[in-house]
């Protein structure tokens, strides 16, 4: 008999399963209101698109697209990828499946056991699981409404840091972006100490008011590495995501890449290109932001309406997530248990954190819920953090 949990190497011990999936376990339960997932909304999916995209590139490149390809990604996709940004070249854009590899394979590369990746407190869990792996350790960056706060910053610095997570754009989970200047002290800092920045950008093209501002990358390429995504523009299922890097810092990551896949699937990298070319693609994040817009919106209403004095919360302008601060003496871990037997689920503020803080906040995402499910899931939520009875889970 082998004993599988014995031979499992030690960095094993470090892998845990997402928090945010085992609540959304709880969630199955028919009449439970789920603010709890940051599924993009399915009924968004350019299903009719990606059918005759298919068919056409198995039509005039059916061999090519079922074959093995090259490591880097499909030229033309990735020129596609490089026009999306000033002065970039296609050659400096690495195809990924997913931006969640893209933060692995950066991992694999760049941090050694020990060493110390300085993130937003709260951030994206999934990228604490990938770095998790490489046994590092965090420095939690304070932000607040104009996102990472750059005193805070610098004290990490201080403290030695490899390397300095950010999304400047609708942060998951705050939904929080980065000021024009806090951008500027950002990569002024990096700069001067020496340290690389990975720049996620998974929510950039989800603005519903106000004007882009540059990325990260935009104000230092050299010492940026970003990643885009097709998870909220186009489907998250196609698992397909981009790199941007100088060529020095993409060398490890291409040699890890092909270790690790080979390529990203051929057949995905055609279609989802065949479906963004000729505009397409922009024409459709019109349509997903002013989905999503209108989502906010609700959900921006009904708290200002349901939720008593004490609580404050963000007020995004793109991306799907809404931040909740609670009053001292409410415990979010806790009240999620009573959420979800009052029939609404959100994501305790602990799962947002490497260090096991969090228990004063919660995460709100409004992209799947319905304007009626908006209404009454929030109805049901402030009962339950006001401490009121909350109305039945039929309503
Ligand atoms: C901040 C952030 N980074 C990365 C990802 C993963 O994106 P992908 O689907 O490209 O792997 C997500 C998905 O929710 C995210 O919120």
């Amino acid at each position: 008999m082998v004993n599988w949990s014995e031979l499992a190497a030690g960095r094993t011990a470090r892998l845990k399963p997402s928090a945010i999936r085992e609540i959304l376990k709880l969630t199955q339960r028919g009449d439970v209101i789920s603010f709890a997932g940051g599924l993009p909304a399915p009924e968004l999916f350019p299903v009719n698109a990606i059918r005759s995209a298919a068919e056409r590139v198995l039509r005039d490149h059916g061999s090519a697209a079922l074959q093995y390809s090259t490591t880097e990604g499909h030229p033309p996709l990735r020129e596609w990828v490089a026009s999306r940004y000033a002065g970039v070249g296609a050659e400096a854009v690495q195809i990924v499946s997913g931006s969640q590899q893209g933060l692995d394979l950066v991992a694999k590369c760049y941090l050694d056991p020990g060493d110390a990746v300085a993130v937003a407190a709260p951030t994206y869990p999934g990228a604490l699981r990938a770095f998790d792996a490489y046994e590092v350790r965090y420095r939690e960056v304070e932000i607040d409404d104009d996102g990472l706060v750059p005193a805070s910053l610098q004290h990490a610095l201080d403290d030695g840091v490899k390397l300095i997570y950010v999304i400047a754009n609708f942060d998951n989970p705050t939904g929080v972006s980065l000021s024009l200047p806090r951008r500027h002290a950002v990569v002024d800092l990096a700069r001067r100490y020496g340290v690389p920045i990975f720049e996620d950008n998974p929510y950039g093209d989800l603005r519903f008011e106000g004007h882009d501002l540059p990325h990260l990358l935009d104000l230092a390429p050299e010492l940026v590495i970003h990643a885009g995504t097709f998870s909220k523009i186009m489907v998250p299922g196609f698992r397909l995501a981009w790199l941007v890097a100088p060529a020095e810092a993409m060398e490890p990551i291409r040699k890890a890449k092909q270790a690790a896949d080979l390529h990203t699937s051929t057949f995905v990298q055609y279609v989802a290109l065949e479906v963004a070319r000729d505009g397409f693609l922009d024409e459709r994040v019109t349509v997903v932001r002013e989905h999503y817009r209108g989502r906010r919106d609700l959900m921006l209403g009904a708290l200002e309406r349901c939720l008593g004095e004490g609580f404050r919360w963000t007020r995004p302008a793109g991306g799907m997530f809404v931040w909740i601060s609670v009053p001292d003496g409410l415990d979010t871990t806790v009240l999620a248990k009573d959420a979800v037997q009052a029939g609404v689920a959100y994501v305790p503020g602990e799962a947002f954190y490497g260090t096991g803080r969090g228990t004063d906040g919660l995460r709100l995402s409004y992209s799947v819920a319905t304007p009626e499910q908006i209404d009454s899931g929030i109805a049901r939520l402030a009962a339950i953090l006001n401490g009121t009875t909350p109305p039945p889970a039929s309503e």
